[in-house]
């Protein structure tokens, strides 16, 4: 179990859409402090209005090495890091350019695993806590029109499970996240299906730390894919190639 209450938590996106929701949620619930972490940090600055003085912006591009040093640097008494930014480069994985297609591991698998190696270490001198990773449905089996988007959410929910062995005997619990489709501009694009809202998303993930889950399914889509995958991974598998 990780309690909100009085925790200093980290969020990564925090600008818009699950991460800006999240960070609501944590201030709500009483966290004690919450690094919004963005790109550009001019994007927060609503956030930190409206945080009772418990929202610090913090610059953070989780593809830079410098930048996540900076970041730790500054962030250092974090107990509970969520790792939410991500980035959607849609197409087939057979007709887009593999230069193209990169970004999704370039930011949601290698991005994921920057930030956990650096805030690990700094959550265990800070008498452990919890990292959490926004992962997706499509972690469990691939669609095809955003194939390598699948392939990034596949890479980093394998990197959850080697983190969860590795740091859960240091005191670092490991969440894995596994949203459907969420209404934010990531799934703009996605049309005539049901969407969660970022809010209720946010309360589920928030609800899954405190208890301590491996696996959060913050939407009844999310739990519909992962009963179909532990029943049978080829029907999830088949229901998703004709999902794009
Ligand atoms: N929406 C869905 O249907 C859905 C479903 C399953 C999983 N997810 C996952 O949920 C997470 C949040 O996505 P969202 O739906 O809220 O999408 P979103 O509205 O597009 O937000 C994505 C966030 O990630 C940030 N980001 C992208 N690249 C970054 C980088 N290199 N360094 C730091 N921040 C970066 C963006 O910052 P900028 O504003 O600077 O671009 C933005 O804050 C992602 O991991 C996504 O894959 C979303």
């Amino acid at each position: 179990m990780s309690r909100i209450v009085g925790s200093v938590a980290l969020v990564t996106g925090a600008n818009r859409g699950i991460g800006r929701a999240v960070v609501e949620a944590l201030i709500a619930r009483g966290a004690a402090k919450v690094y919004a972490a963005a790109r550009n940090i001019e994007a927060l600055a609503d956030l930190v209005a409206a945080g009772s003085g418990r929202v610090v912006a913090l610059a953070l591009d989780i593809t830079s090495d410098e930048s996540v040093a900076l970041a730790k640097a500054i962030a250092s008494d974090v107990t509970l890091l969520i790792n939410n930014a991500g980035a959607l480069a849609p197409g087939s994985q057979l007709s887009t350019s593999i230069e193209q297609l990169k970004l999704n591991l370039d930011v949601n698998y290698y991005g994921t695993l920057r930030t956990a190696s650096a805030f690990a270490p700094v959550i265990e001198a800070n008498g452990g806590g919890s990292i959490a990773n926004v992962l997706s449905a499509v972690s469990f089996a691939s669609v095809p029109g955003f194939g390598a988007y699948s392939a990034s959410k596949a890479a980093a929910h394998s990197l959850t499970q080697g983190l969860r062995a590795e740091l859960g005997p240091k005191g670092v619990k490991i969440s894995g996240i596994y949203p459907g489709p969420v209404d934010t501009d990531m799934a703009k694009a996605l049309e005539g299906v049901e969407k969660a809202t970022p809010a209720s998303v946010a309360a589920e993930i928030l609800d899954g730390i405190e208890a301590g889950d491996d696996y959060i399914l913050p939407d009844p889509m999310a739990k519909q894919a992962y009963a179909t995958f532990r029943e049978d991974p080829r029907s999830l598998e088949a229901f998703f190639a004709n999902f794009a």
